[in-house]
């Protein structure tokens, strides 16, 4: 017997009147150890910069000043990368792969003992919710050391039948979103493949980078195998433009990763890229669609768009968009923006000041454009950088809002009538990192995936990380993949 389809669209929307409001739980900053000053990490110990200049990180979410850091220069760089390359033709070089794995395996028993300080540590220096931090960032980036520590003595399997070789020196250069991760992705693979590092963390959230440091120093690690420097463009220009170095990884903008292949071009350094997105997220008529929203919300809104992989373009199939749009408005409506260390938060602090006028300067744009601008009512801190979650509604395919990353919590919205005409739309972006595909039909999500140019497609579910898994893009997204098996490669050669 045919099922009863209900109607829904009948249904009164519910009316949110503070049933949603929280009392303040704030994670408590009792217990975190800042130093005023840091130096680079350099041949296993902090060092004063060679440039003797520093700079301040602050915290986006009030404004104050956290520590300041070392501003590396070229001679800074020179030093680290000397530091990394006598690493590796010395005791790093020399020493058994099981041994190797056994150092990364410490460094993420480590990173676990202080997962605590080092959440508390990523929001209040990133702006990002405690609940993210502590619930994605930190445990994903013990899992990546778990996962590579397990791969340093299996190397002859990466490739069967060849006889894989480290590179040497890698240059690793990251970006502000999931500091902690980013330098996990970056480091584990590297040291499990025999490589010695060279890593740079961005200039607004050097702070989880340089515990890292102390975490790594405690494990052990010969001096010179992770060295870790801290400055902005020109100290991570050094980096690639230095000739010790072997590889170089970078994430980031598309803008960067340009300068960055270009500066590369006719050396024989090896390279890998991972810029940025416009992910579609596309939501079919018989998906399940309150897990739709909560996957829409889970996409853009959630770490405030911070994400290159982030869903920032919807497209809904017309004859429920209504009701998706209804559903999703009211979700917004409960969304939490502010204080990054308290656990009710969903919406943290913007990174950094200049990030919020590039979102700013997108909001406007979209007005401008003609696109409907939706923000629910909720109120931000007087201080610090913030922004409500905002939908454009009416979007249309040539608006900026749609082809260009925001990098903030800010949804193009998109309605589509065929298969054929939503594959289209998603694919016509310079971008082609990830996508997400919502549908009661198995079959449906096999042909959607298999013609979305996008390195990372999410059925059902969004925004969802193993170490276990490749992650990279198609197009101006870059190339090259971290995780996996296929993480291991860019930081091998073969015979
Ligand atoms: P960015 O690309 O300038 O910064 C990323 C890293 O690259 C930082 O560590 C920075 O110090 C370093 N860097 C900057 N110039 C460099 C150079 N010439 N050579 C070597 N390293 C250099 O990104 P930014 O300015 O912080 O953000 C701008 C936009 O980039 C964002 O609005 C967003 O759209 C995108 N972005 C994408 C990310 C991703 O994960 N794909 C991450 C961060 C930003
Ligand atoms: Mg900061």
């Amino acid at each position: 017997m045919a099922k009863k389809k209900t109607d829904t669209t009948t249904i009164e929307p519910l009316k949110f009147s503070g049933a949603w409001d929280y009392a303040p739980a704030p994670e408590s900053t009792g217990h975190i150890k800042l130093e005023k000053r840091y130096g680079h990490f350099i041949d296993g110990k902090f060092v004063e910069p060679l440039s003797k200049k520093y700079f301040a990180t602050y915290s986006p979410s009030t404004e104050e000043k956290l520590a300041d850091v070392a501003d590396g220069n070229a001679a800074d760089v020179d030093a680290a990368v000397k530091a990394a390359r006598k690493a590796y033709n010395g005791e790093w070089g020399k020493m058994p792969a099981a041994e190797r794995g056994k150092y990364i395996y410490r460094i993420a028993r480590l990173m676990q003992e202080r997962s605590r300080e080092l959440a508390v540590i990523e929001s209040m220096d990133g702006g990002k919710p405690i609940r993210e931090s502590r619930d994605v960032d930190v445990p994903l980036a013990c899992a990546h050391f778990f996962y590579y520590a397990g791969w340093a003595d299996k190397l002859d399997y990466v490739s069967p039948g060849r006889k894989p070789k480290s590179l040497g020196v890698a240059g690793q250069i990251i970006p502000w979103n999931f500091p902690l991760l980013m330098a996990a992705w970056k480091i584990a693979p590297a040291l499990a493949a025999g490589n010695t590092v060279v890593l740079k963390p961005a200039e607004t959230t050097p702070l989880t980078a340089l515990k890292l440091a102390e975490i790594i120093r405690d494990a052990g690690l010969p001096a010179g195998v992770v060295n870790i420097v801290t400055g902005a463009g020109a100290t991570g220009a050094a980096i690639v433009n230095h000739p010790g170095v072997d590889k170089v990884a970078f994430t980031g903008s598309t803008d960067v990763g340009k300068i960055i292949q270009k500066a590369i071009a006719g050396t024989n350094k090896k390279l890998t890229l991972e810029l940025g997105g416009k992910a579609a997220n596309i939501i079919f008529e018989d998906a399940a669609l309150d897990q739709a929203v909560e996957g829409i919300v889970n996409g853009i809104f959630f770490n405030q768009g911070h994400v290159c992989c982030a869903g920032s373009r919807l497209f809904v199939q017309e004859s429920v968009a209504d009701e998706v749009i209804r559903k999703l408005k009211d979700r917004m409506q409960t969304l939490v923006v502010g204080d990054p260390l308290d656990k009710n938060t969903d919406i943290g602090a913007i990174n950094s000041k200049e990030q919020l006028a590039t979102i700013n300067k997108y909001l406007k744009i979209g007005v401008n454009e003609g696109a409907e601008i939706y923000q629910p009512k909720c109120s931000v801190p007087s201080k610090g950088y913030w922004c409500k979650p905002t939908l454009f509604l009416n979007a249309s395919q040539s608006h900026r809002i749609v082809q260009e990353e925001i990098f903030g919590p800010v949804l193009a919205v998109q309605t589509f009538r065929t298969i054929d005409e939503v594959i289209e739309k998603a694919n016509n972006t310079p971008y082609g990192l990830s996508a997400g595909v919502w549908t009661d039909k198995g079959s449906k999500i096999f042909k959607v995936t298999q013609k979305l140019r996008a390195g990372v497609v999410w059925a059902n579910t969004y925004n969802k990380f193993d170490p276990t898994s490749p992650f990279g893009g198609y197009k101006e997204s870059g190339f090259g993949r971290e995780g996996g098996l296929h993480g291991l490669l860019p930081y091998l050669k073969f015979d």
